[in-house]
């Protein structure tokens, strides 16, 4: 799947975020290793701390639908009523839940605008010297 096409789907979850204190609305598609799109979108809380975002919302689906290897994620956010002025990056708790799955060196994020700029990046990049499952070997 090529990442324009990622970044529709990312677009579409969008619709989907329920953002009412931020009012700043991401989506997120994440792509596995055997084809399948799981998508995601932010859910926020009047307590704030419980709100999940985008990225993990997607993980989270996917994994509780067994699956384990993922390839890339696109993410596409922005402040309600534009069309994403800007790419929003993974914060570090997304980050974090992306190095417990993912390989650091292979797995892709692509950063999206409504403009269809986009920035691909590697886990790796945007997490070096990350913490994963293979440091408690
Ligand atoms: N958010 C995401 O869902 N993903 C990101 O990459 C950055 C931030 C959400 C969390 C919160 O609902 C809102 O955006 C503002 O921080």
């Amino acid at each position: 799947m090529t990442n324009r096409e990622l970044i529709l789907e990312a677009k579409e979850a969008r619709e989907h975020a329920y953002a009412p204190y931020s009012h700043f609305r991401v989506g997120a598609a994440l792509l596995t290793k055997s084809g399948k799109v799981f998508k995601g979108c932010n859910i926020e809380n009047a307590a704030y701390s419980p709100t999940n975002c985008a990225e993990r919302t997607a993980f989270f689906r996917a994994v509780y639908e067994g699956e384990r290897e993922f390839e890339k994620i696109a993410v596409v956010g922005g402040a309600e009523g534009t069309d994403a002025d800007q790419t929003c990056a993974p914060c570090g708790v997304c980050r974090q839940v992306m190095m417990e799955f993912c390989n650091p060196e292979t797995f892709q994020i692509v950063l999206a605008d409504g403009k269809d700029h986009e920035l691909q990046l590697t886990l790796k990049e945007l997490l070096p010297y990350g913490f994963g499952p293979e440091n408690l070997n």
